[in-house]
């Protein structure tokens, strides 16, 4: 069930808080998510914008003040964008950040060049008004991430330059917005990137200092603030939410059963291919200790007789995302003639999803995979969504998991593709081979648990191969299984990395499986990343 773009669909539950708030203008930056991020970090509440966004869409949000991002554009440029007129009539601080700044720039009067030699890498800045506030604290010659083939090199009337490096004499300027007193401050290079070691402190001085914001946007404001808006919007309906034990769904139910209580029914279809535990572990938490009303359907023959003989891995996918559907419809259906029909479907989108589905050039990417969560829900079933954690980042939903008292285990889980174990037993998939792979997985997972290594990774998991070697455990010859070892660093899965994972660790982990699943005879470690390779095998 794909969500749409940048506009939450109709009759979507919009949970975002009614506080102060910062709008990001993205000029096609990838570095605008980074500015969110940061500005979060200060507590205050930011959103991504696309640079042309509606006025109204931008008013609705009341910002305190506006981000205007870098981008890849020259302002000189035929048909470049441009800065919308709403932008300064706002009477609010602007910021324009590398293409933002050459934006004010132009737009307020001044002039902006190419540079001789596109300018990437660190600069040493110097900090020539010290007590311009947005530079307040800083020291008088911070370094600063550079990426930019045009500078301002001839101000608006009525601007400053505060800031300067050798090959860029205007680094920072400052003045006001025209017919009015609200600030307007440019900055050449990126504060929002961890190379501009003080960029924290700039934009903290920017959105608190300058443009006034309270740090007062938490994981407990936002629970408090999504709680209003959910009761507000669900009334005394009755909400549906499927949960896989994931993060997000997991949090998303906690969340609403704060909000609403009973009227949530979390519906939790184990397919048979979830690790070792892990049903059990998401039952526990969410029934019995958060005392959500779960219904916890065990599907698992059903999933298993239906993937009897399917050995492609899309093909799994799809017996997997049909059966599902199949699955939560059958609940749900129940569920709703025991106490009355369900308007709302609750999901657990994040506000990465959100952004990259607004992206044209995410949606036009060659498709390698079907990604398969909820799939398709039959249309019968006619629900309005709400989408708590829509606006929010992973860490973020992590922090608010925490604070909803959900268990390190679920808050702390890495991604688990919804196919689950199918994806990582190459071939058919039958109770033997599961058996075993949760076994190796699980020893896996403990291992690098207890080295402290958890949580720094992406993905940890072990892959049944499908391969058979010969190997010698007890003094006799064996043919068994060859299991994988993959554990990754990422930003986003979309690239990631394999994880340099200390050899003793690698080689207690071997032992112990080749030892604790006799089935299993040779263990082997993934060194590839993605690309060439995929995050799961399958
Ligand atoms: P790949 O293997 O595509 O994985 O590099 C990137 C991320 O997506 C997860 N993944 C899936 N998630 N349904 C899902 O919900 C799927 O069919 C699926 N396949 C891969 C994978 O675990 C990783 O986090």
């Amino acid at each position: 069930m794909d969500t749409p773009a940048d506009h939450a669909p109709p009759g979507t539950i919009d949970p975002r808080p009614h506080r102060e708030a910062v709008v990001v203008l993205d000029y096609g930056s990838q570095y605008s998510r980074l500015i969110v991020r940061r500005i979060r970090e200060c507590r205050v509440y930011a959103e991504v914008l696309p640079w042309d966004a509606p006025a109204d869409r931008v008013r609705a949000l009341a910002p305190r003040a506006i981000i205007l991002s870098g981008g890849p554009s020259s302002v000189y440029e035929a048909g470049a964008p441009s800065l919308p007129a709403h932008v300064l009539d706002l009477g609010v601080p602007v910021l324009g950040i590398c293409y933002g700044m050459q934006l004010l720039a132009h737009h307020l009067g001044g002039q902006v060049r190419p540079v001789e030699r596109r300018e990437f890498g660190h600069a040493t800045v110097t900090i020539d008004e010290p007590g311009h506030p947005a530079l307040a604290g800083l020291p008088a010659t911070p370094v600063a991430w550079m990426s930019h083939g045009d500078q301002v090199v001839a101000l608006p009337p009525g601007f400053r330059s505060i800031a300067s490096t050798g090959t860029c004499p205007i680094a920072a300027m400052a003045g006001t917005a025209p017919g009015g007193h609200a600030p307007v401050i440019g900055l050449q290079f990126h504060p929002e990137v961890a190379h501009t070691p003080q960029g924290l402190d700039l934009i903290r001085n920017v959105v608190l200092g300058i443009a006034g914001c309270a740090p007062t946007w938490t994981a407990g404001s936002f629970i408090d603030d999504a709680i209003t808006a959910i009761r507000a919007q669900v009334g005394p309906g009755r909400v549906l939410c499927g949960v896989s034990g994931g993060v997000d769904s997991s949090v998303a139910a906690a969340l609403l059963h704060r909000a609403i209580g009973d009227q949530l029914t979390a519906v939790f279809v184990d397919n048979g291919l979830l690790r070792k535990d892990e049903a059990r572990t998401v039952v526990a938490s969410l029934r019995e200790h958060l005392g959500v009303h779960l219904v916890a359907v065990d599907a698992g023959a059903d999933f298993l007789a239906h993937l009897a003989g399917v050995t492609d891995p899309e093909a799994k996918r799809m017996v997997i995302g049909e059966r599902f559907v199949r699955a939560f419809e059958r609940e749900a259906r129940a569920a709703a003639a025991d106490g009355g029909p369900f308007e709302f479907l609750a999901q657990g989108t994040l506000y990465p999803d959100v952004i990259e589905s607004a992206t044209p050039e995410t949606k036009a990417a060659a498709k390698i995979k079907t990604h398969h969560n909820v799939g398709g829900l039959p249309a019968d079933l006619a629900f309005r969504l709400v989408e708590p954690l829509r606006y929010l980042f992973k860490d973020e939903v992590r922090a608010v998991g925490t604070a909803l008292g959900l268990p390190d285990e679920i808050v702390w889980r890495d991604p688990f593709p919804g196919p689950g174990l199918a994806v990582r037993v190459l071939g058919e998939i039958t109770e033997d081979r599961l058996a075993v792979l949760r076994e190796a997985d699980a020893i896996f997972v403990q291992e690098v648990k207890a080295a402290g290594l958890y949580r720094g990774l992406g993905q940890v998991f072990a892959v049944l191969t499908g391969a058979r070697s010969t190997g010698v455990q007890g003094d006799y010859r064996t043919y068994g299984h060859v299991v994988a070892l993959r554990a990754i660093t990422t930003d986003d899965y979309m690239t990631a990395d394999w994880a340099r994972l200390p050899f003793d660790l690698l080689a207690r982990v071997a032992s112990r499986i080749a030892n604790e699943v006799p089935q299993v005879n040779r263990v082997v470690y993934d060194v590839t990343s993605k690309p060439p390779a995929t995050v799961e095998w399958e």
